[in-house]
């Protein structure tokens, strides 16, 4: 989705001022919500820092990282965490935080979340997207405001609490934040997780995102589904419209469809019986079809093509045989036998490197789970039964080094707004939030067991 025009243009006279850069940006930004009291009132408060983050344009496809790293940098300043910026990728920067622990041989705590945000359409939002209005009743509505500014905001105010109180981690703990997520990551956690400073973190637990919960209980994630793009295509002989004759391109696709279909009903199947969600079986979902010989008022009527193509969306959970699933499309779904080919287009790791399923236990042989747990539960919070995450999140890439990591995003009593018009996040629950967070990091920060 593109910008407006008119943000283009306010964005041009901006880089022209850029020597007052911040502080104009944040008056200009106060004016555009003049009847925000609380927010006239409170200059400096975790809720105004919170709307300061998410006044800064991350979404795609123009991300502006370089506000927010110094955003996220002046903050570090006042909390002194150590900074360290890693630029894989030029203007996308990689900004890590470090507050460092009495015991830092011990393998370290990393709090992740990503800078970028999906694109906002403006005219579909009771408020403007990028102005993080504060309503009468404590909504802060943003694109970002619960995927995933929130937690990145978080993490820092729980800090900041907990040494205000004096306390000092034994373990490490590293706050990260990443670009790209919201578009695969490539040049986000793919390129960190295989360099050399990511293995001098000596990561040993990592909280990434999660979702908002509309019920009473947290809800946490310990695996995503591994996506993969499929690609069929058929060839055959073409002919005249008229005709009936066996092999056709159309028809042998057609073919496979009907196959597909039959498959998808039987994973669908499971999750309307209650037997499974919809996150614990393989999704097939058709997202494209390319047929026909094009005319200029639309496509030629009377001729069967020699080439016809799909293309499908799968999403595989951590328990699925990949392989299993391979070896159905080569024998069933995309058969030589009946001129077909496929592509299969990974998008992110389905193993460990180990070969073990993606996914963190959630039972007691894993000691960060009940870690975590505890934690959460020492300040009165509840949690949902552990789930896999419908979609893909950067969690996959630190899974897939061996290393345990929750999703985990403490929203309750709110509806699911992510990537959704008029995304917003509730005052009360974002201050829980952080109470919630410095429960989490005292507990992962202070346990002891360095043989984890
Ligand atoms: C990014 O934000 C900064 C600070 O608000 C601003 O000066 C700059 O022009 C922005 N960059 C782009 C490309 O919009
Ligand atoms: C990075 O950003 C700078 C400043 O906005 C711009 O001049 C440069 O072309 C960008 N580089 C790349 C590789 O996009
Ligand atoms: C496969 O293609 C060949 C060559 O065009 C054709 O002779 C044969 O009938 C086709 N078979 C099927 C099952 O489509
Ligand atoms: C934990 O869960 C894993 C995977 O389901 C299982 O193999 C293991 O036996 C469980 N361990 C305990 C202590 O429950
Ligand atoms: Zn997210």
């Amino acid at each position: 989705m593109c910008q407006p025009r008119s943000t283009m243009a306010k964005r041009h006279q901006q880089s022209l001022l850029s020597t007052l850069t911040l502080l104009l940006l944040s008056l200009s930004l106060l004016s555009a919500t003049p009847q925000d009291d609380r927010y006239q009132q409170e200059q400096d408060s975790p809720i105004t820092r919170f709307q300061h983050y998410l006044r800064i344009n991350t979404a795609h496809p123009n991300p502006n990282y370089t506000a927010a790293i110094s955003f996220l940098k002046s903050q570090a300043q006042h909390h002194h965490l150590q900074t360290l910026t890693l630029e894989f990728t030029p203007n996308k920067s990689i900004l890590l935080l470090t507050w460092p622990g009495s015991n830092p041989s011990l393998p370290s705590i990393l709090l992740n979340s990503h800078l970028d945000s999906v694109p906002a359409e403006p005219s579909k939002w009771v408020h403007p997207p990028f102005a993080a209005v504060r309503s009468d009743d404590g909504k802060i509505f943003a694109r970002g405001a619960q995927d995933d500014k929130c937690i990145g905001m978080q993490y820092l105010e729980a800090i900041r609490n907990l040494q205000a109180e004096n306390f000092v981690p034994v373990r490490t703990i590293h706050v990260l934040y990443v670009p790209d997520e919201e578009i695969g990551g490539l040049d986000g956690w793919a390129k960190l997780v295989a360099s050399r400073e990511f293995e001098e973190l000596n990561v040993g637990f990592v909280l990434d995102e999660g979702q908002a919960s509309p019920g009473d209980e947290f809800r946490v994630f310990y695996a995503d589904r591994s996506p993969w793009g499929l690609v069929i295509k058929a060839k055959g002989m073409p002919g005249h419209g008229s005709r009936m004759f066996d092999n056709g391109a159309m028809e042998n696709l057609m073919k496979s469809v009907e196959v597909m279909s039959k498959f998808r009903e039987s994973q669908f199947d499971v999750v309307k019986a209650g037997l499974a969600a919809n996150s614990e079986v393989i999704s097939v979902n058709p997202v494209y079809m390319k047929a026909g010989i094009p005319s200029p008022t639309g496509f030629v009527m009377n001729m069967q093509p020699s080439e016809a193509e799909a293309g499908f969306d799968v999403r595989l959970p951590p328990t699925a045989d990949p392989d299993l699933l391979k070896k159905r499309i080569a024998d069933e779904w995309a058969p030589a036998t009946r001129n077909m080919t496929y592509q299969i287009i990974e998008k992110g790791p389905i193993r460990d490197y180990t070969g073990r399923p993606l996914m963190t236990l959630t039972n007691d042989s894993n000691p960060w789970w009940s870690v975590f747990k505890q934690a959460i539960t020492a300040v009165g919070g509840k949690l949902a039964k552990p789930e896999i995450l419908p979609s893909t999140t950067d969690a996959r890439f630190i899974r897939q080094m061996g290393i345990p990591a929750l999703g985990f995003s403490p929203m309750k009593n709110i509806p699911i707004l992510l990537h959704d018009h008029n995304e917003f996040l509730k005052d009360t629950i974002y201050l829980n939030g952080i109470k919630v967070y410095e429960s989490l990091i005292s507990s992962l920060s202070s346990y002891g067991g360095a043989s984890l």
